[in-house]
């Protein structure tokens, strides 16, 4: 039985070196030089080639190297029966709090109007917002959304969350499903995304999402790029319905160079770092996932292949 590291657009060296790390006797193969591949039983894969997987006759699992899966789903020829399991990492969890407390933190002491006084040489105090007043709506309320709820309930801000099943989360507001939706937008100053993208989510962040919230909110997207509709964030920006939005992921990966975003004063923009998967912290269970499928048990953080999540 052996593993296959299937990364083709991200350096394999570090992964190769902390999985081998876990488990120095590890039959561990880098795509492309696979060997025979019925020998393989288990991938571990980020942005695989499309049609790929559906080579590998003896598969048991197929693990994403991210905490998404929409990468493996969007393939149509995902093995059928397979276990897909996603990554659990408490790092990442807390680095993904930090970006949105970050994010949040920038908007509501508004470090984009002091960087442009600075440009102007100008010195002007202008009182931040304050925490009690900024409620913050966070859609998706699975690892990553219920941990930066907790935190920015921490630092006073009142919370609330939407979800597609009924959470019961102390202090915090909870929404369910699509009929809260209007109910949950039209109290949330600021919009944080950390869905998963599934049918259901694709273009969640439209127009008439961004209709129904507050005037002045603020969007931070960190899920994924497929969640926005591009134009209408534009828009809303332009016609001062939004105040501003801080993103991390795109439809098109880089960003190119000629999208209007890069110049927009009211759209901040990092490179998709919000939380990065660091191979030493996550080989351990990517490798005991492998021992479990090894000696016949259910691997762990199996996802449900019909909500994509
Ligand atoms: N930018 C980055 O660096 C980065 C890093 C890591 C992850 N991500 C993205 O963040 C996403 C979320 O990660 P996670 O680990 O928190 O996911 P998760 O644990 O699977 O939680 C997903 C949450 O979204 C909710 N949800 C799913 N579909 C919904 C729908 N149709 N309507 C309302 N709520 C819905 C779920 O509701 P229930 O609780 O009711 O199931 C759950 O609360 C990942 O899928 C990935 O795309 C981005």
């Amino acid at each position: 039985m052996a593993m296959l590291l299937m990364t083709p657009k991200s350096k394999s060296d570090s992964w190769v070196k902390h999985l081998r790390a876990q488990d120095p006797g590890l039959d561990l193969r880098v795509w492309p030089e696979t060997g025979q591949t019925d020998e393989i039983e288990f991938i571990l894969c980020w942005k695989h080639p499309l049609g790929e997987l559906k080579k590998y006759r003896n598969l048991k699992c197929i693990a994403s190297l991210g905490f998404g899966v929409d990468h493996i789903l969007r393939d149509p020829d995902v093995p059928p029966g397979v276990p897909i399991v996603r990554l659990v990492d408490a790092s990442m969890i807390h680095a993904m709090s930090e970006y949105i407390l970050t994010a949040i933190l920038h908007h509501t002491r508004q470090f984009d109007l002091f960087q442009q006084d600075k440009s102007r040489k100008m010195w002007q105090a202008r009182r931040p917002l304050h925490p009690q007043n900024v409620r913050v709506g966070i859609m998706g309320l699975g690892h990553l959304g219920v941990d930066a709820a907790q935190k920015l309930r921490l630092l006073g801000f009142p919370v609330s969350g939407w979800s597609r099943t009924l959470k019961h989360i102390e202090g915090l507001t909870a929404w369910t499903g699509p009929d809260a939706l209007e109910e949950f937008l039209s109290q949330a100053d600021v919009l944080v995304c950390l869905l998963p993208l599934t049918r259901e989510t694709q273009g969640i962040l439209n127009r008439r999402t961004f209709a129904r919230l507050p005037a002045g909110a603020y969007i931070i997207n960190a899920a994924r790029g497929e969640h926005l509709v591009e134009e209408d964030l534009l828009s809303a920006l332009d016609s001062g319905h939004l105040s501003g939005a801080c993103l991390d992921v795109f439809r098109e990966e880089p960003l190119p160079e000629s999208h209007p975003f890069w110049n927009h004063p009211r759209i901040t923009i990092t490179p998709h770092i919000a939380s990065l998967t660091d191979p030493r912290t996550v080989a351990p269970q990517l490798v005991e996932n492998y021992r479990r499928v090894r000696s016949g048990l259910a691997p762990l953080h199996v996802i449900n292949i019909e909500t994509g999540y």
